[in-house]
């Protein structure tokens, strides 16, 4: 396959910067968001007067890890606006992502906020050797999701003609690839493969495609995944990296000259690897969850926040700023289904919702082919163990349609008797994750 390399004087020159000019740019810019969030977000100005730091303590970057964390149960809440740092009327755009409960977390943004997010999507499709006048088939869902805009904004600043495929329509979305002969795609690698299985069916060639560049993100995957995409369609398959907390996509986004890792946008995003368990701080390359500080955000700044996605910080190879290795796990339960973020406690809160159905459930994930499945069990209280076959189908009906409808995940409900599913000894297993 063809090495591109990025031509130096395409690139934004903080790109390829000192770490010097990094540092002074990242603490100028961290000074400035620190005070903002003291002065406009009741929750900063309290969480840090509580811990008894004021933005003035900032005098290095090291001092960031006397201010407190955010985590997304701050975020709910504070939902749904509670968060924001501008007043309403300048917040140009909202987006929202999986709570755990029944509340999606909300996040927002300025002009400027937007501005910045497709600077640094389009920087994000050059390093994956996209460039002006290419065509890009966005197969990632548009709405709340903030994978679709988000690529969109980016391909159109890059100068870029973007097909607003969004995502799902399989047939058709290899009908417009092949008519429209894109040379880039965006969207989820699990997506990818059944995109491939579906010229397959059709009987045509993966390789034989305009797609030579394919940039996927929303979920974890391997070197494994990214090989034999790379083979059974011939293209470059490259990862990109983002959480609607922070911003979406883009957050951070590898090189296809490199293929090591994404690369952190440092100059907008100020990064941390802390011990989940004890919050401290690790050095570089060692293993934990992932912490950002947003440096430019104006409706939606963050401080600390806790991605909960365990990898590691690792040195500059292809641009000047640091990388982050693939993401090898979470600390907490949230499960990615079909590019959809789950919490089991969503789940939880459905099942509680109907009085004939005991508190007791499980989840069981499967990889059918390619895409993941989701089973419910699901028990009936005592007091209903005499209810008729045709009531029991009303609920597993009316809860698959409560899931699809609050969750956006299309699962198969069974209501079992009363007890039927195995009772644990010590923590309860509410999932079982059969794809890894
Ligand atoms: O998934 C934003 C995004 C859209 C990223 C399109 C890339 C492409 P959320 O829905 O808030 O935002 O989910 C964020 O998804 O904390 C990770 O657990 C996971 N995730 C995102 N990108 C990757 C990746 C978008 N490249 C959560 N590798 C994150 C592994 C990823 N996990």
């Amino acid at each position: 396959m063809p090495i591109h390399i990025t031509p130096s004087d395409l690139l934004d020159p903080i790109e390829r910067a000192s770490r010097d000019e990094i540092t002074a740019l990242q603490l100028q810019r961290l000074r400035a968001t620190l005070a903002h969030v003291y002065q406009n977000v009741p929750h900063y100005r309290k969480a840090f007067d509580d811990k008894g730091v004021h933005p003035d303590d900032l005098k290095t970057l090291k001092d960031l890890a006397q201010f407190p964390f955010t985590s997304k149960k701050d975020l709910r809440d504070n939902y749904p606006f509670g968060m924001f740092a501008v007043p309403k009327a300048q917040v140009a755009r909202v987006h929202a992502s999986s709570g755990t409960t029944g509340k999606p977390t909300v996040v927002g943004y300025t002009a400027r906020d937007i501005n910045n997010w497709a600077d640094l999507v389009a920087r994000s499709i050059r390093a994956a050797g996209g460039r002006a006048g290419d065509m890009i088939h966005v197969a990632y869902g548009y709405g709340l999701f903030t994978g679709g805009l988000g690529a969109h904004y980016g391909a159109e600043r890059l100068g870029c003609t973007v097909v607003p495929m969004s995502g799902g329509q399989t047939e058709k979305q290899v009908q417009l690839i092949q008519d429209f002969k894109p040379r880039i795609i965006m969207v989820t690698p699990s997506y990818m493969q059944v995109i491939i299985e579906e010229f397959e069916r059709q009987g045509l060639d993966p390789c034989a495609s305009s797609l030579k560049i394919g940039i996927f993100g929303a979920e974890p995957w391997t070197e494994a995944m990214r090989s034999e995409i790379e083979a059974k369609a011939a293209m470059d398959a490259v990862d990109i990296y983002g959480l609607s907390e922070v911003m979406g996509p883009g957050v951070a986004s590898e090189c296809v000259e490199s293929k090591d890792g994404p690369v952190i946008w440092e100059d907008h995003f100020y990064p941390e690897i802390i011990d989940p368990e004890t919050g401290e701080p690790l050095p570089d390359g060692e293993e934990g969850e992932l912490v950002f500080t947003s440096l430019t955000k104006e409706a939606f700044p963050v401080i600390r926040y806790r991605t909960r996605d365990l990898t590691r910080l690792l040195p500059p190879t292809s641009r000047s700023f640091r990388r982050i290795g693939k993401i090898v796990g979470r600390s907490d339960d949230m499960l990615i289904i079909r590019g959809v973020n789950v919490f089991p406690t969503q789940i939880e809160e459905l099942v509680l919702q109907h009085e004939k159905l005991s508190a007791i459930y499980q989840m069981i994930v499967t990889r059918e082919g390619r895409l993941d499945e989701v089973e419910v069990l699901t028990e009936l209280q005592p007091t209903a163990s005499a209810l008729a076959g045709g009531d029991i189908a009303n609920i597993s009906h009316w809860l698959t349609q409560r899931i699809k409808t609050m969750v956006g995940i299309s699962a198969k409900v069974t209501v079992l008797p009363p007890s039927a599913i195995e009772r644990s000894q010590g923590k309860s297993r509410r999932v079982i994750d059969k794809r890894i």
